[in-house]
């Protein structure tokens, strides 16, 4: 058991992270997107503890954050269009997978066996910027919950799971953005998008200027096409629900959802119900008592494609986690 402290995102505060990091430790902190469970990507101990506190998976690799895309081009090779992806929508909530250049710079948990690729992101959040750059090397960090489960959107989402298990929380109040970031793996020829999120896959295509395909993150883990449980409440969850059926507690989105139990965005705003959608989900779990959990349906455009990606895995059959 560890003892898990929580810090003030001040200088005293991403100093001490930074130390924390240096030494092989665990600091969650936040980003727009979620939190993240960060360690030291070049210490395999680190990466290792990072898979420990989550229960995360061996086969399923971390992101490398890093502070800018200079920082990126010295794990990952960029091509062109990699190039104008990051130079258009870093920093911020895009991750790309790209093929690894150096990977004596990372822990070999880093880079998928046989795949030779890593996956980097450079966030905008200013307390995650002033981390990586207080560290000032590629800091691996999953969201930080227990895997399979919702991901956290505060430090007190953070500390209810994974307090006892990692050495600090860096505590910024809530995540703007609210699900995780757009994945796209620019490996091969084309463009694949393994995961919908902060970015939108009109906004990404525009930029590249090919079509981008599309395919389920849990692809390059599991058999294609299968809709793994995961970002998944205690409770069941049922989708596009209208109305409040027999033994449910209905979550609800615009104004035809009079007499929900909560709200992801009572005037029907996209980006709101985002950022509320993982504490909503949370909520209702504390407070179902048994009971399911039924979501009004999410209009499938902008970052709503990334709602109902989330929800849908929410919904899904559990394998038994
Ligand atoms: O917004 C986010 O992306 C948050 C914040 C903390 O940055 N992080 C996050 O990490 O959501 P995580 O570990 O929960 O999701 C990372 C995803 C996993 O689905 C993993 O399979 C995929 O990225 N991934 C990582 N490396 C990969 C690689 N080399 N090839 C394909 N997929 C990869
Ligand atoms: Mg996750």
């Amino acid at each position: 058991m560890r003892t898990t402290r929580l810090l003030r995102p001040d200088p005293d505060g991403i100093v001490a992270a930074a130390a924390l990091l240096r030494s092989g430790g665990l600091v969650a902190f936040p980003t727009e997107t979620v939190y993240g469970l960060g360690g030291d990507a070049s210490n395999p101990d680190a990466v290792a503890a990072i898979y420990a506190a989550k229960g995360r998976p061996a086969h399923n690799p971390l992101i490398a954050h890093v502070v800018d895309a200079h920082a990126a081009a010295r794990i990952a090779r960029f091509d062109p269009r990699a190039a104008a992806v990051a130079d258009t929508f870093w920093p911020g909530a895009l991750t790309l997978v790209l093929p690894v250049r150096d990977a004596r710079l990372l822990a070999p948990a880093m880079v998928p066996k046989g795949a030779g690729t890593v996956a980097v992101r450079v966030p905008a959040h200013p307390v995650a910027r002033a981390l990586l750059a207080a560290f000032g090397g590629p800091v691996a960090a999953p969201s930080a919950n227990i895997s399979g489960r919702v991901s956290p959107t505060t430090a007190l989402h953070v500390r209810d799971e994974l307090g006892g298990r990692i050495d600090a929380i860096l505590d910024a109040g809530p995540c703007d953005v609210g699900v995780e970031s757009t994945i796209l793996s620019l490996t091969g020829p084309r463009a694949v998008l393994l995961r919908p999120g902060g970015v939108s896959q009109s906004a990404l295509s525009e930029v590249l200027g090919i079509p981008i395909v599309q395919t389920q993150e849990t692809d390059v883990l599991t058999a294609p096409g299968q809709l793994a449980s995961h970002y998944a409440p205690s409770s069941p969850v049922r989708l596009d629900a209208r109305s409040r059926g027999a033994n449910e507690l209905w979550l609800g989105f615009g104004a035809a959802c009079e007499g929900a139990d909560m709200s992801l965005s009572a005037s029907g705003d996209l980006g709101e119900a985002a950022s509320n959608l993982f504490a909503a989900l949370r909520l209702l779990d504390q407070r179902a008592n048994g009971r399911r959990i039924a979501v009004a349906p999410i209009p499938e455009r902008g970052i709503g494609i990334a709602i109902n990606d989330r929800l849908r895995r929410a919904a899904a059959p559990r394998s038994g986690d």
